[in-house]
Order: structure tokens, then sequence, then C-alpha cells
């Protein structure tokens, strides 16, 4: 121990669950974090090369070339388009623009787990609601949460853990009923997984209700989580208000480049879309056949209920077999996994792991 006075609010802010990792002789197949299991097509590695000359120059800090490529792609102006480090450097960062104590932040619960970060690092109140019997966000009970202190509104669609998704109207809906001065985040980082809706659909709510923040990523459609970088539709007083309060350059050349060229496939995203679901469907099938119950995904991951299955024991046999889901209560929910859909070389390697364990 080095004896260092910390900020006293350091306590009160998780880290983040790193996916387990396991020491394992033979392939590791990787199911625990919601990644798609496909690498950058060649255009964009060839974009991620062709940086690579000038990576002694700070990246681009407007990041216009990306953000006018959203722009254009969402029928934005480039000013409506905010970049940052993954959705998630947008998060914290609309954390520290919009929260501070005595003020709420009105969440879902369980959902994507950084939420709770934005109340712990702004000292901010967290309101926690619980979703409905489906896992689904209970859009009513939330608004009765809704109070003077209320700051932000975070909705997950489709959520993480439990893949579920709500209608783009229902949301509308809800952000009729709620009053202008609150920001709501609607994170969609799994939007173009969704068979429910067009990922459109939602880009027509920023023209009804200006207090409305779309969050995206290139993360996971995309495929270039290792590079980081997500984005934000809404106002333009919402980007420069989260620009202020991180630091500069946050999103590396690299990433500028690779998500860049990323937007111009919509090919390999509908490819990528369609091989994702015919795996849901699979493994829907396999894990319902097995007596595993899980939640009606529209994501590139399953929410599996164990039953009477003592939970440790199946995904620490899962692992020692080389298949790593998340757990259950490495999210506060004990009795459940997650399991991201893979190639289907990697789903049947899962399938036979789970066979091969109970
Ligand atoms: C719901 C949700 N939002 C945001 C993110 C963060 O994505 P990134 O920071 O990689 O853009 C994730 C990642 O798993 C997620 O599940």
């Amino acid at each position: 121990m080095s004896g260092i006075e910390f900020n006293a609010r350091l306590q009160d802010i998780p880290i983040y669950p790193a996916a387990e990792t396991y020491a394992h002789g033979g392939e590791l197949v990787k199911l625990a974090s919601n990644e798609t299991p496909w690498g950058p097509p060649p255009q964009v590695i060839g974009a991620i090369h062709a940086q690579l000359e000038t990576l002694n120059r700070y990246p681009d800090p407007d990041k216009s070339v990306l953000r006018r490529s959203i722009g254009d792609r969402s029928g934005l102006p480039l000013a409506r388009v905010a970049v940052g480090n993954g959705s998630c450097e947008i998060l914290l960062a609309a954390g520290d623009a919009l929260l501070e104590p005595g003020a709420e932040v009105v969440y879902a619960w369980p959902s994507f787990s950084m939420y709770p970060h934005l109340a712990a690092q702004s000292g901010a109140t967290p309101v926690s609601v619980a979703l409905d019997a489906q896992g689904r966000h209970d859009l009513e009970a939330m608004a009765r949460e809704v109070t003077a202190a209320t700051r932000l509104v975070l909705i997950c669609n489709p959520n993480n853990p439990t893949a579920t998704a709500l209608p783009v109207g229902d949301i509308d809906a809800f952000l009729t009923a709620l009053p202008r001065r609150l920001a709501v985040i609607l994170d969609e980082a799994y939007v173009e997984f969704n068979m429910l809706q067009d990922p459109d659909d939602s880009l027509d709510l920023l023209k009804r209700h200006p207090n409305l923040i779309l969050l995206r990523t290139f993360s996971k459609i995309y495929g270039l989580c290792g590079l980081r970088a997500g984005y934000a539709l809404g106002s333009e007083d919402f980007r420069l208000a989260i620009d202020r309060v991180r630091q500069p350059f946050s999103v590396n050349a690299l990433a500028q480049a690779a998500a860049a060229e990323a937007i111009r496939h919509q090919d390999e995203v509908e490819r990528r879309v369609e091989l994702t679901t015919i795996e849901r469907v699979h493994l829907e099938m396999e894990l319902s056949a097995r007596g595993l119950e899980s939640s009606e995904s529209q994501a590139n991951f399953a929410w599996v209920a164990l039953g009477d299955r003592d939970e440790a024991q199946v995904v620490d046999g899962l692992a020692q077999r080389g298949v790593i889901v998340r757990a259950g209560r490495a999210l506060g929910q004990e009795g459940m996994m997650r399991v991201t859909y893979g190639t289907r070389r990697q789903n049947d390697r899962f399938l036979a792991a789970l066979d091969d364990l109970l």
C-alpha cells in the first residue's frame, strides 16, 4: 500500500469486469464480450495500414472525416455527431457533463455494467429500475422515477445483458412524456442486430426529441472493438459539452481511419447481420432442446437461464473445456450466463462442451 489518500468517491466506482481468461491447451473459444467473430474486411485493414507512416502526428482533434461519414449516413450535419474512444468514453463524458452531487440518473437494471459508473464518478444518485418479467425496460416504472433532480435517463435497446428490445414507438411515447430539460441517452450498441426495427427508425426520433442522444459503436457489428471508436448523434450542445470534459485527441488516428472506411461497407454489415441471425436461431433451438431457456434475443448474444444448475460449475466447466462465456454472477445476476454468438464452428464447440458438462 502506498499510503496515498485517494478521492473518497473512488471506492464506489466499480472496476469494469474483464472477461475471465483461462490457461488452456487448445484453441480458446471466446464468447464472453459480445464481440463479432470476424476480423476487419481487407479495405479496413488497408485504411489502417495507410495511416501507419503518419503516426508521428497527432490525430485530427475534430475527427472531421469520420464525423462527416457518420453524419452523411445518418442524415445529420457534422455538428451533431460526436465521436469517442469507444462509446464508453462518450457515456463517461456525458456523466461528467450532466451529473453532480444531488442530481439523479435513471436506468434499468440489469443493464450495461458501465451505467453505475456515471453516478459513482460524479457523486450523483443512481436510480435503477427493475426490468419487466420478459427482461425488457419497464418504461412506465422508469417514468415514475423521474423527479426534479433527474438529469439523465439511460435506455439500452437492445439491452445488455438480456438481449431484449423495445419497439421504437414505445420509446417515442416515453420521450414525449418527459420534460425536455432531461438528457436521454438511447444506447444502441446492438441496434444493427435487432430484427424488430430498421436501424434508421430511431434516427427519426431525433427530429422530434432534441434532448435525445443516440449512442452507437464501431465495436460490435463493425468488429473494431480493439481500436475503440463509438459515436453519439444528438444536439450540437451535447457534443460541445462532452468535448469540454474529455482529453483532446482521445480517438486515435488508426481508429478514425478504420471506422471511416468500415462505415462505407454496409454490404458487409448486412452480411454479418444475416450470419449472426442464422447463428441466433441455431443456438436458440439447440439450447431449448437441452432444456435451457433464453430471453428473446435481438442482439448478438443469448441470455440463458441455468435453472437449478450450479452457475459456477457450468461457467467454470465450459472454461476448462476452452469455451469462455460471461457468468451471470459477474453481472450481479446469479443463475444466468451470457453467450455471444460466434461462428458455427465456435457455437458448436460451445454446445459440445455443454453436452460434455451436463
Ligand atoms: C450496451 C453497450 N453499450 C456500450 C458498449 C461499449 O462499447 P464501446 O465502448 O466498445 O463502444 C457496450 C459494450 O459491450 C455495450 O454492451
